[in-house]
This record gives structure tokens, sequence and C-alpha cells, in this order.
């Protein structure tokens, strides 16, 4: 029996014992396709030699020492490079351990922005449903995913949402793209004018939304238009890049494809690349000149932050990605994965989408293509998609509730970065028979209702 409080206490995982490149092998020697980094984490696979190098390498060295009392070459050397790698603007990096925490430091940098230049008034969040930025209170606070907030809903600050730049359900019959973006830049604007424009201190957004809309890109001309929002009312642009972020889409920052700089961006998955939990936040230096020009000191801070092995571990990821060019493979291989997408799944009759950029790709299961209609989500063909997938030796990461919270189901990839040719033809064939044998048990369900329906 397990003693870990296990995500779902009743379920039984199997062990994982090793790993090595696109594949993690289990306790009983079964081998797993990993399409999904995980949750888009192992952007270099598994057991990459030389970031386990680096990282013996630092433990050799100084395993830890408090950010109170030191800093360390290593973060130093890994700030260097996320700055020199970062969009215009950004000044400075704030390490953490994770996503949750990157946001959670984001809010805060923003909120303290304020109270340094004397805007005490500003306390205002606005995000986006059907967004995810984590469980911590205020990152689950600043999240759109109503059924995971509901039950802590007591706990969680005032935040503010407008709708996600979705484009397969959002945009309507006969609108245009741009159309849709001014739209879109509409509800924003009247939600500010709604709160008060100078109470308002930061709009938070995915740059590809990741777990809970599946891979969805925002429409052309979105990011200008909420820049230039937020430009007009001094309001902070906050990107949540912790899992499209550090090659993911196939530029370093998937923001870089939207032409907008950011005043904060967090970031983490990809940076470590599971090797060691981190995070960071990367800061605009006009909020550094204001924390500088005031208290000089950022009111926050955990005990790891800036972790010396950690920091190894995402150093030597970003060089690797840096020294072998892998960023054009994210691009090269990308271009590969959704033609191979396109190909079993393009004229399939409960695929309605196909979505994505880079290595960070999606399918939206319907009942019906036509009309869109999803699945009853008492089916969890979501769910049924991971089951049938790790059957397979496929990993896979499907979510429900895409269009809602409770409606729709898509299947997300996000495969390491190293995935080659034979992999992906492997990952689409496996997860064609994962979802045809999903949506068949579901038939087998619906008729099984039917039949005592009718009785
Ligand atoms: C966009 C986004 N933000 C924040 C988080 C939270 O990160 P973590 O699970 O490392 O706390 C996630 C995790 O999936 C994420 O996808």
């Amino acid at each position: 029996m397990t003693r870990i409080l296990h995500r779902r206490t009743t379920h039984s995982y199997p062990a994982a014992a090793s790993g090595q490149g696109a594949f993690i092998r289990d306790a009983a020697g079964k081998d797993y396709i990993d399409a999904s980094s995980g949750a888009a984490v192992s952007c270099l696979g598994h057991s990459h030699p030389d970031v386990l190098a680096a990282m013996h390498e630092q433990l050799d060295k100084l395993a830890y020492a408090h950010t109170s009392f030191f800093t360390t070459q290593v973060a130093e050397e890994l700030a260097d490079d996320l700055v020199a790698h970062a969009p215009k603007g950004i000044g400075r990096v704030f390490f953490v351990s994770g996503g949750s925490e990157a946001v959670e430091a984001a809010l805060k940098l923003a909120r303290q922005y304020f109270v340094e230049r004397g805007e005490l008034q500003r306390r205002h969040i606005i995000a986006r449903r059907q967004s995810y930025h984590g469980v911590t209170l205020g990152a689950l606070a600043t999240g759109g995913r109503e059924w995971q907030r509901k039950q802590f809903g007591p706990l969680l600050i005032e935040t503010h949402h407008v709708s996600p730049a979705y484009e397969y359900r959002g945009r309507r019959v006969g609108e245009t793209l741009q159309a849709f973006a001014a739209r879109l830049a509409e509800e924003l604007e009247a939600k500010i004018a709604e709160l008060g424009g100078d109470t308002v201190m930061g709009f938070v957004a995915e740059t590809v939304v990741g777990a809970t809309l599946g891979a969805v890109p925002a429409v052309p001309t979105y990011f200008k238009r909420v820049r230039d929002i937020c430009d007009r009312h001094g309001i902070l642009l906050i990107l949540d890049e912790v899992m499209c972020g550090m090659g993911r889409t196939g530029t370093l920052h998937a923001v870089e494809q939207e032409g907008v700089a950011p005043d904060l961006i967090a970031i983490a998955k990809g940076l470590g690349g599971g090797y060691q939990p981190i995070g960071a936040v990367l800061v605009g230096e006009k909020i550094v000149a204001a924390l500088d020009a005031g208290s000089g000191f950022f009111q926050h801070g955990h005990t790891y932050i800036g972790h010396p092995v950690a920091c190894a571990a995402a150093l030597a990821v970003q060089k690797v990605i840096q020294r072998d060019d892998l960023l054009a493979r994210v691009r090269r291989q990308g271009a590969g994965l959704r033609e191979r997408l396109q190909r079993a799944f393009g004229s399939h009759p409960n695929v309605g989408d196909i979505r994505g950029r880079g290595l960070f790709m999606a399918l939206e299961l319907v009942a019906d293509r036509e009309s869109k209609r999803p699945f009853d989500p008492a089916l969890k063909l979501h769910a049924r998609i991971k089951a049938e997938a790790m059957a397979r030796g496929l990993m896979v990461y499907p979510m429900g509730g895409t269009i809602d919270g409770r409606k729709g189901d898509h299947v997300l990839l996000a495969p390491p970065f190293i995935v080659g040719d034979a992999d992906l033809d492997e990952i689409v064939s496996r997860l064609a028979g994962a979802v045809d044998a999903s949506i068949a048990a579901t038939r087998a369900l619906d008729s099984e209702d039917l039949e005592t329906t009718e009785s």
C-alpha cells in the first residue's frame, strides 16, 4: 500500500524507473514515449548527459547557499544568459522553484511596483477565462479555470476575467480575425473602465494557452492591442509562459512571435527541463528601477530561490538548446508533427480542430464536427484517451472542460525538442489508436445509457 497522498488518492500509478531520450521505462520494464514531456517540462528528454554532468559538477562544488547571505556564480551566469536572450526591456531575473511560485512573484512585483510609485490604489488583476496560472492562492485566483477555483473561492483574492482569444469557438461566423481581436480588445477596455483605469495593476495571460484550452495561440494583432491598452492605462502586461515558453513554440519566448514586449514574464517547466525544480520571473527594467529608487527591497522570497544545483541544471539545458540549435529543430519537428496530425486526424469525424505552435500542439475533440458539439462530459473522453494512450505506451496530456471548465475535451502534445521522425510517427499512430478506442468505448456507453433511458 502506498503512503503517498497521490494526485488521485485511489488511483494506482505505474512507477517510473528510468528515462532515456524521449522514453520513460516503468518498474515493470514497459516503455512509454513521452509525447507530452510530462506536462511540457522535459524539453531535452530524459538523462541528457550534459545536464547530468553540469549538475554533478555543481553538487561537488556547492549544493546550497541561502540567498540572504550569498549569490552564486552559476545563478549569476544563468541570469545573464536569460536576460541576454529576453525580449526588449527585461533587466533582471527573480528565481523561484516552479510555475505557481513564478506567477505569485510576478503578481507581488506588480503590486510592489505601484506601491513604490505611490499608486496605492492599483490592486486589480485582470486575467482571462479558461486560463491556468498555478495552484497557490494568488495564482489560482488569477487563473480562469472555474471548477478548480470553486471550492477554494472563499480563500481567493478578488480578480477579474475576460474572454480568451479562442478562435475555434470564440470567433463568430463571418467575423475576420482582425475584427475578433478588436472585439476582445474592446471587452478588455470595458472591463478596465468598469474597474477604473487607475485601479488596475496588471493584465495576466498565457501567450499560448496551455493545459486549459489546449495549445491556443492568440489571433494576429491581439497582443499588440492588449499592449497598447495596457500602455494607455499604465497597466503592467504580465505574460505566463510557464508552459508555452523556453522554446516550446519554436522561439525561446512565445511572445517573440507577437511583436510586443511584456513587463513581466513567468517561466518554469522548460527552463530546467525537469532536471531540477526551477522557475523564474523575468523583470522589466522599469520595475527594477522603481524598486531601486524606492525601498530597494523586493518583499518576497523563498528558502530555495536561486538554488545552485537548479541553476546549474537550467543553465546546462539552455546551453544545450543554444549549442544544438534546438529552437530550429522545434520549428522543423513541430511542422512534421502538425503534418502527421493533419494526415491522421484532418478529416476525422471527431477532431474539430488541430492547433498549436512548434512542438506545442493539440487536438480538440467533438461529437459532431459540423456543429462543434462536444462530447457529453459525463463520458470523460479525455480521461479515457489518457488511459488508452498509457496502455499503448504513450504519454499525452488530455484535459476536459476545454470550452467552459465543464464541456469539451482536448489532447495536448508537447514532445521533447530532441524527438525524432520515427518517434513522431509512433506518437501519432498510437494516439490515433487511443482516440479511436476511447470514442468507440463512449459509443458503447452511449447506447447502454440509451437502452436504460428507454426501458
Ligand atoms: C501556464 C502555467 N502557469 C503556471 C503553472 C503552474 O506551474 P507549477 O505546476 O510548476 O506550479 C502551470 C503548470 O502547468 C502552467 O501551465
